[in-house]
């Protein structure tokens, strides 16, 4: 450990605030949707932005295609390292330079791409998620500058959003450039803008298309309506079979588990209802804390569904409906085994003899954070010093697939996940913002906590 103090510090970030703000900025403007194709030039842009702000901070980084499990080229992934001292500790600071899309711009209060701040927050797709982690790692390099006592490597991903399909093949090929000590995932948040946290465990995440199928093509709804019913009438049975009466899940075979680590301080409904933006007659479901029920316990979500559209649609009973199934495991249910109990259930709760199949798609693991690791007493002591109020952990309900594959790598690396999220930060929503006050005590904890474990 150097002995910088915790005021030397926070005066090094407040000097270099402007240039972590404007590195924040224009990494937004770079609108790099992993959606819109993984190995696009707007991608491998984002990708060497990233690599050059990073070699400004000593930092020797490049550009490396993925390639993708059947071979094809995959993402542009930011890998570097800079080593101070061959006997102190590496550390691996991951963050994810691509974003999420932008369905639809008009619902946004100000330009998605263009970084605009309003009441100490900076809004803009990607500000938050993952934007936030990128500036947080830079931000602590520059205030460490020539007094950082720790090896970096970093790994900035230009696919998380899209499941991180090439993490696997990309790991095994560049191994040495993941083996570390402490592994610091920039891609979560805190329990508020001014609470910090470290993130407890995440969910599993398994993805299935389902296709309800009840007749050989669509007739007339006046002619056979009534014992014939369609096939989007079907669906909606069928996803209703998977809940009890309170909205609980009643899928047998998924798993549930307690908050890890014990729940050191439950969600509280209202809280939940205005971060959630939830009406204020729609009432909550399911059973026991609501930080089991959104961290630990699993839930299924209806992302897509292919019906007709509304506009231009006619007397016809639909022959046959897909929807999408996002289901979100309990951290330490293997997501396969959470897949196959899922589709074995609707395939026998298939209302009136309609045809169900199922089609498995993605599958990523959960995580549990070891909570008597050294490094996690560490950090937790950076986020105090920094913020100047005891932090509070949280699971989060979100789902970072790579990191158990990492840990499984590099069983002996401590893994902590932070991150520039609150719970007003509307990742994957419109009007994504970040805090600007929680921003720079972030980046004050992570100087503070490499400091430590230069020790
Ligand atoms: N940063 C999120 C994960 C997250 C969400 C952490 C909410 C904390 C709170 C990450 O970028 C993400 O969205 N991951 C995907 C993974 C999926 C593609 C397997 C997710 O959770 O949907
Ligand atoms: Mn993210």
């Amino acid at each position: 450990m150097t002995d910088i103090t915790v005021d030397e510090i926070k005066s090094r970030v407040d000097r270099h605030w402007d240039a972590i703000v404007e590195l924040l900025s224009r990494k937004v403007a770079l609108a790099a949707v992993s959606a819109k194709g993984i190995t696009g030039d707007h991608m491998r842009k984002s990708a060497e932005f990233v690599a050059e702000e990073l070699r400004g901070l000593g930092v020797d980084t490049k550009v490396v295609q993925s390639t993708n499990p059947d071979g094809t080229p995959g993402a542009y992934e930011v890998v570097g390292s800079r080593i101070v001292d061959e006997n102190a500790p590496t550390i691996l600071l991951y963050a994810h330079h691509d974003v999420q899309p932008v369905p639809d711009a008009s619902v946004w209060k100000t330009e998605p791409f263009t970084a605009t701040v309003e009441a100490d927050r900076l809004y803009g797709r990607g500000a938050a998620d993952d934007g936030g982690g990128i500036a947080i790692h830079a931000g602590s390099l520059l205030a460490l500058g020539e007094d950082l006592g720790v090896n970096v490597k970093v790994f900035f991903e230009g696919e998380e959003e899209m499941g991180s399909p090439s993490f696997i093949p990309f790991i095994t090929a560049h191994r040495e450039a993941f083996e570390s000590d402490v592994i610091i995932v920039a891609d979560s948040g805190n329990w508020s803008d001014r609470i910090p946290s470290l993130t407890t465990s995440l969910r599993g995440n398994t993805t299935v298309d389902v296709t309800v199928r009840v007749l050989g093509h669509p007739v007339h709804s006046g002619q056979f309506g009534g014992p014939v019913l369609d096939a989007n009438t079907v669906a909606a049975m069928l996803i209703s079979s998977m809940y009890d009466d309170d909205g609980s899940l009643k899928v047998p075979g998924l798993k549930s588990q307690e908050p890890v680590g014990g729940l050191q301080r439950d969600i509280d409904e209202e809280t939940l209802r205005r971060d959630a933006a939830i009406l204020p007659s729609w009432r909550l479901t399911g059973s026991d804390s609501l930080a089991s029920r959104l961290w630990t316990k699993p839930s299924v979500s209806v992302i897509g569904f292919d019906a007709h559209p509304v506009e231009g649609s006619f007397n016809v009973l639909a022959d046959s409906a897909t929807f999408r199934l996002s289901l979100r495991t309990a951290p330490s249910q293997r997501p396969e085994e959470a897949q196959q109990a899922l589709a074995a259930f609707l395939k026998k709760s298939a209302p009136f003899g309609a045809v169900v199949e199922v089609k498995p798609l993605e599958n990523g693991m959960g995580w549990a954070m070891d909570p008597d690791s050294e490094a996690v007493q560490d950090a937790q002591k950076a986020m105090q010093e920094a913020f100047g109020v005891e932090p509070i952990n949280k699971g989060e309900g979100g789902s970072i697939p790579f990191i158990p594959e990492l840990q499984k790598l590099f069983p002996q690396a401590q893994v902590l996940v932070t991150g520039p999220e609150d719970p007003q930060s509307n990742a994957h929503s419109p009007n994504e913002s970040i805090s600007l006050y929680g921003l720079r005590r972030n980046v004050v904890a992570e100087a503070l906590l490499m400091n430590a474990l230069a020790r």
